[in-house]
């Protein structure tokens, strides 16, 4: 090997060690200030409309009430107030953020405030933008773009278009040929659980940074919407046999691919949650995951849905709302529920917990690992791999 080579790696190798020693650092500090009880919010989830121009099988977005939807100023003002409260990082979401006319001037607002910006979104409107609109988008962390399957037919069935595979793919291309980071989004659902390895060889040839795969949940996405039945999407005890299979080969795809996902962190608890939400018995499921569960996001994500109203997750309902006082004020309706969760005491409607599962599990075992020691064990070895 050549002597430049070999410094080069040897540079390599020192920055990826510093970057696991800065990494570890930060999650020692994150365990003290959560014993402490000094965490602080620092990332704002904001559904900026409840408009969506898709009709996905598994959401019910469209029988949403707009006519309580915030207003642009009294969504700036909000940012704003985060802004002075410490938060750093806004997700823009929906509905779908880029059919308000107004996210342009969202965006803007919150990068001037200096804030990190990422938009989740269908990516059906990529394709429309023009160059001072991607201007913007290359001064976001990311957008992230919900893509269910590599069959175009799969994914227009449960997005809901005929056309939506090809304008979200076009958009996906669009945005990357403008440097800009994409990650993909995607539920794992009867119809796509099968097809992993296959979306993750498609993902890699579009050049994109991660795939967050979810599992599906049967639980409506908004408090104010009407249900609709997601069970059919549901992995059952019938599906999960293969679904393991399938996890392998998506494992090995990865491998031999270089795509990063999340599917090796979600892997170890994924089907207790498809089962016990199926049963449907109420019973706080993750605390059958990890014996000694903690709930470490409640104290530093905070949600708000388009109305204004503030919850303590992405799954729990509303308890207050910002849109007529301030989000400072509006927050301290979540003290109590957040106290309740501190001492192991969950409401009753946390037995939905999907979304923050993967870094509540991670933290519960980190800040425990005697207690929770066959999951330590797990972290460890799935470390080493
Ligand atoms: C509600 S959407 C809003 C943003 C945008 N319209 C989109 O689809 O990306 C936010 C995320 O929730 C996911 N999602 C919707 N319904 C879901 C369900 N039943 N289970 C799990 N994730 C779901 C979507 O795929 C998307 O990644
Ligand atoms: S998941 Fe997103 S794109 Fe699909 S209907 Fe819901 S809000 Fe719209
Ligand atoms: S649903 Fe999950 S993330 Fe939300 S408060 Fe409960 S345990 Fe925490």
């Amino acid at each position: 090997m050549h002597s430049h080579v070999r410094i080069r790696c040897k540079e390599i190798k020192m920055a990826a060690m510093s970057l696991t020693i800065k990494k570890t650092a930060e999650y020692i500090k994150r365990i003290d200030d959560y014993r402490a009880g000094r965490l602080s919010y620092d990332t704002l989830f904001l559904n900026v409309t409840s408009h969506c121009n898709a009709n996905c099988v598994f959401c019910e977005v469209r029988s949403l009430d707009h006519s309580r939807d915030m207003s642009a100023q009294r969504i700036m003002q909000i940012m704003n107030e985060a802004h002075d409260m410490g938060i750093a990082k806004i997700f823009f979401s929906g509905g779908e953020p880029f059919v308000m006319k107004d996210i342009w001037l969202l965006i803007g607002h919150a990068l001037t405030l200096g804030m990190k910006v990422s938009v989740v979104s269908n990516g059906l409107l990529v394709p429309s933008f023009g160059r001072e609109q991607f201007d913007l988008l290359k001064k976001t962390d990311s957008i992230d773009i919900s893509l269910e399957s590599h069959i175009p037919a799969e994914h227009n069935r449960l997005r809901g278009g005929g056309d939506f595979f090809d304008k979200t793919v076009q958009g996906i291309r669009l945005l990357r040929q403008h440097g800009i980071l994409v990650n993909i989004n995607t539920v794992i659902s009867t119809a796509n659980y099968l097809e992993l390895a296959a979306l993750i060889a498609f993902v890699r040839k579009l050049d994109v940074e991660m795939i967050n795969f979810q599992p599906l949940h049967i639980w409506s996405n908004y408090h104010d919407a009407l249900p609709r039945s997601k069970t059919a999407y549901a992995l059952d005890a019938a599906t999960l046999a293969d679904f393991d299979k399938s996890m392998d080969q998506a494992l090995a795809m990865e491998k031999s691919t270089g795509q990063k996902s999340n599917l090796k962190r979600i892997r170890p608890w994924i089907k207790q949650y498809f089962l016990a939400q199926l049963k449907n018995d109420g019973r706080i499921w993750m605390k059958d995951v990890v014996p000694d569960f903690k709930c470490v996001e409640v104290f530093t994500k905070l949600f708000l849905h388009s109305d204004g109203g503030v919850q303590p997750c992405a799954m729990l309902s509303p308890l207050d709302n910002a849109a007529d006082k301030t989000l400072a004020d509006a927050v301290k309706c979540l003290r109590k529920t957040k106290a309740m969760i501190r001492q192991g005491q969950f409401p009753e409607e946390c037995h939905k917990c999907s979304c923050q599962m993967m870094l509540n599990y991670n933290f519960s075992v980190m800040i425990n690992p005697l207690t929770n020691i066959k999951n330590a064990v797990m972290l460890a070895l799935d470390y080493l791999r």
